[in-house]
């Protein structure tokens, strides 16, 4: 039987749109499975006016019928994660261990790493990543040295975790203290807050690696939501302007604990422009009126942190790259409705680098790199109130067109609004997103 999971990811760098084509599919799925990143993402659902910002809980929170998992590869911070389970039981949405598990492998994000990723930064000065400060990557990093990790399964043994806080935070505060002058964290108050912390998730922590296992191979539908874009992954984005885990459906195996086998149909997310958040590359960036106007229009200010996001030309010669690394088998095109009121629109084709065209896409290539666009006539309606492709007009239909006929990949559905309702299906083969139409 073939595989049904669905595996989203996004093309870009990140906010895509992933979290409103998760919450359309996880309606038809058993589990929905972060596999990668942690607290850094910020997936955004809007139903009925509600908006809901979701970082570390999976966006099938919303749905009644799914078991949603925070897989082995994500860094789990259990403040924040309390924060947002506080913040949607406020608002009615039933959250425990019959509808989240988290994986007992999953490493812990801890104050110290929060402390230096910011410390980190300050000092790197004009050079810093700009990061969004949640500690990931020195929480990774104490992954790959072991010595230094905390584990979910930490959580359940009290005694032992505080040892643990009290040894390792002691190290933490030493090269704190040496590297950046830092005061030193309190370690009883840390112990207490994480061993409270403990009893409240002890009922979630889970193997959540074998539960998946068994699930997929009863043929129970798993969605993997993942996180950032794959510009942004470890090993292929524009290092070191990159998140620390591996983000695309690649990731996937490693840090859900299942076999490749599973990864399933993989959705890739593009926005109809593109954004970037902190520094690195962006070839297409328009620092000027344009990349204004997007913004404006896209409200395009961070989930997680609210800075302003770099706004630019849709990149297509980037988005074939990653396409190929996931064999995205279609696209979700996603805020098509943002480009609506520009007199032309540009999409970037390819890159020319010392005045030669560039043949294959290199990532390491992009400071250098001067991008090649076709320019498309623009279109002046509102598009929130389309269904149909036939709704669109002329001109959003043929921008759509060349976006398939530049990626030689199906544009599946095409985000028309931030409501759950505004998508157009288009070249779908899922079922349940075909149903749209
Ligand atoms: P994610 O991280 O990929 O889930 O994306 P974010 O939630 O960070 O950012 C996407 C933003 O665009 C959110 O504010 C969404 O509500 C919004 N959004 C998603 N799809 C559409 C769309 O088709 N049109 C418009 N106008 N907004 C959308
Ligand atoms: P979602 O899932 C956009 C970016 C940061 C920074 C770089 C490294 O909402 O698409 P980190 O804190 O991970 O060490 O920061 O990665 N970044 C994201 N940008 N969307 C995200 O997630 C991101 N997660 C990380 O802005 O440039
Ligand atoms: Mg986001």
């Amino acid at each position: 039987m073939a595989c049904a999971n669905f595996t989203v990811i996004g093309l870009q760098w990140g906010d895509e749109g992933k979290g409103k084509v998760v919450d359309r599919l996880a309606e038809a799925s058993r589990y929905v499975v972060r596999y990668c990143g942690g607290a850094n993402a910020g997936h955004t659902i809007v139903v009925g006016g509600q908006r809901f910002a979701l970082h570390l809980i999976p966006c099938g929170i919303l749905r009644p019928s799914t078991v949603n998992v925070i897989g082995n590869g994500v860094v789990f911070d259990p403040p924040v994660a309390m924060e947002e389970i506080t913040r949607l039981r406020a608002r009615g949405v039933s959250v425990g261990p019959e509808n989240l598990l988290i994986s007992r492998t999953a490493h812990l994000v801890m104050p110290w790493h929060k402390a230096e990723d910011a410390a980190s930064e300050q000092a790197l000065g004009d050079a810093k990543i700009g990061t969004t400060a949640r500690g990931i990557g020195p929480c990774y990093a104490d992954k790959a040295r072991r010595s230094t990790a905390i584990r979910a399964e930490d959580l359940l043994d009290a005694a032992a975790l505080t040892e643990k806080i009290r040894t390792i935070g002691q190290r933490k505060n030493t090269l704190l203290a040496a590297l950046y002058g830092a005061e030193p964290l309190n370690l009883n108050a840390i112990a207490e807050q994480y061993a409270t912390l403990g009893r409240e998730f002890a009922p979630m922590i889970a193997d959540t690696g074998g539960l998946l296992r068994k699930a997929n191979a009863a043929g129970k539908r798993i969605l993997f939501e993942g996180g950032q874009g794959s510009m942004l992954d470890i090993d292929h984005g524009t290092y070191p302007f990159v998140t620390s885990s591996s983000v695309t459906a690649c990731g996937v195996p490693a840090g859900a604990g299942v076999p490749p086998s599973a990864v399933g149909r993989v959705v890739g997310l593009v926005k109809a422009y593109t954004t970037r958040v902190g520094s690195g590359p962006f070839p297409t960036e328009q620092d000027n009126e344009t990349g204004n106007y997007i913004r404006q229009r896209g409200r395009e200010y961070g989930t997680t942190t609210g800075r302003p996001r770099r706004c630019g030309w849709l990149d297509l010669f980037a988005v074939r790259y990653t396409a190929d690394l996931s064999d995205v088998a279609e696209v979700a095109l996603a805020l098509l409705d943002v480009l609506g009121g520009l007199k032309e629109v540009r999409i970037c084709t390819g890159y020319r680098v010392a005045g030669r065209c560039v043949e294959a896409f290199d990532p390491t290539l992009l400071g250098v790199a001067e991008p090649v666009y076709e320019t498309l006539a623009g279109w002046e309606a509102e598009l929130g109130q389309c269904r149909t492709f036939a709704d669109l007009p002329d001109a959003a239909r043929r921008y759509v067109d060349r976006v398939e006929a530049i990626l030689g990949r199906p544009v599946g559905v095409i985000g028309v609004g931030p409501e759950r309702e505004q998508m157009i299906a288009h070249h779908t083969e899922v079922p349940e997103l075909a149903e749209l139409r």
